[in-house]
C-alpha cells in the first residue's frame, strides 16, 4: 500500500500533542508538487484565463442589444434561441452583431425595407448597394451570403432563434469543450486547500451541473421562453464557479507556500 503513497488511516494513529486523527495520505497541496508541474499549471490556466475573458466578450458581442436595448438581458437570450414573432433574421442581426457595420441611417434603411414588405425592386434600388458596399467584405465569402434577393429575401421573414442544425451544432461543440476546460481545471483545482472538503467537492460539480442546465436551456428556450431564464443562471453558475476556482488555484499556486499546520483535510 506505501507503494501507491497510500496508507490506511490507522486505529492508533492519534497525535498526542493535536489530540486529533491524522489520514495519512493525502493528495498533495500545489506547494508539494514538483516544479515542472506548477509551471504547467500555471500555463494552463493562463490560458484558460485569456479564453474566459474572450468567452465573455463574445457573448455581448453576439448577444448583447440584440433586443434594441444595450447591455445583455434575458430577452436578448430569448431572442437568440426562440427568435422573436416581430423581428427578422436581418433585422436581428442588424440591432445586435451587425449593428456597427453600417451607418445608422443605413441600417435603419434596410430595417425599414424589411418591415415594409422586403419588396424585390426597392431592393435592387437601394438595399443591394448598400449591402454590396459595407456587408460583401465579408459575407461575399461567409453566411449568410447577402449578394442577390434570393439569398437575402428568407433572412426577411419572421426569426425563428438558431436553427436546429446550428443548436446541435454548439451543443457537441460546448460539450466537449466545456468537459475539456472544467476537466483541467478541476484536476489543477483538486491540489487546492479548501477547509471544507464538501466545499471543494461542490465547486468541483458545480460547473458541470451548470453544463446541463445551460445547454439544456438553450434547446428548452426553443419550447417556452421561461427557460431563457436557466440560459442566464446556468451560465453566470458555471461563470462564478470558473472564477472561484481560477482565482483560489492562481492564488495558491502561485503565493500560499503550505496549509496551515494541522488544518489538512482528510
Ligand atoms: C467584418 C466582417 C463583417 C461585416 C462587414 C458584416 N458581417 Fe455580418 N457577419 C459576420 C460574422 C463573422 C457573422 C457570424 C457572427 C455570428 O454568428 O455571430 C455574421 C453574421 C451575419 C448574419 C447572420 C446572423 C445570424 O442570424 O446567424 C447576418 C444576417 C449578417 N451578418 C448581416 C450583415 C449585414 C446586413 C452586414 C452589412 C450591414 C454585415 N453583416 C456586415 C461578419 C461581418
Amino acid at each position: 500500500m506505501a507503494a501507491y503513497g497510500l496508507v490506511p488511516p490507522s486505529r492508533h494513529s492519534i497525535d498526542s500533542t493535536m489530540n486529533t486523527q491524522h489520514t495519512v495520505y493525502h493528495h498533495p497541496f500545489f506547494s508539494e508538487l514538483p516544479r515542472h508541474l506548477r509551471v504547467l499549471y500555471s500555463m494552463i490556466l493562463l490560458t484558460l484565463g485569456l479564453g474566459y475573458l474572450f468567452a465573455v466578450i463574445q457573448i455581448f458581442e453576439v448577444h448583447a442589444g440584440v433586443d434594441g436595448k444595450p447591455g445583455l438581458s434575458v430577452r436578448d437570450i430569448q431572442i437568440a434561441y426562440a427568435g422573436t414573432p416581430d423581428n427578422s433574421r436581418l433585422e436581428t442581426a442588424l440591432r445586435g452583431p451587425m449593428s456597427a457595420m453600417a451607418s445608422p441611417g443605413q441600417i435603419r434603411q434596410i430595417i425599414a425595407w424589411v418591415r415594409t414588405g422586403a419588396d424585390e425592386a426597392e431592393f435592387n434600388r437601394n438595399i443591394q448597394p448598400i449591402l454590396q458596399a459595407k456587408c460583401q467584405l465579408c459575407h461575399a465569402s461567409r453566411d449568410p451570403s447577402l449578394g442577390s434577393y434570393a439569398e437575402v429575401s428568407p433572412l426577411t421573414a419572421t426569426d425563428g432563434g438558431v436553427s436546429i442544425g446550428a443548436l446541435v451544432r454548439v451543443s457537441h461543440v460546448h460539450l466537449f469543450g466545456m468537459t475539456l476546460i472544467f476537466a483541467f481545471l478541476g484536476l489543477i483545482f483538486s491540489h487546492a486547500y479548501v477547509r471544507q472538503r464538501h466545499l471543494k467537492s461542490i465547486l468541483i460539480a458545480l460547473p458541470f451541473l451548470a453544463i446541463f442546465v445551460d445547454i439544456g436551456s438553450w434547446w428548452l428556450t426553443k419550447v417556452s421562453v421561461v427557460f431563457a431564464y436557466t440560459v442566464f443562471a446556468g451560465g453566470a453558475v458555471m461563470g462564478i464557479a470558473f472564477a472561484l476556482q481560477w482565482l483560489i488555484c492562481a492564488h495558491q499556486l502561485w503565493f500560499l507556500r503550505a496549509p496551515p499546520e494541522g488544518a489538512r483535510p482528510d
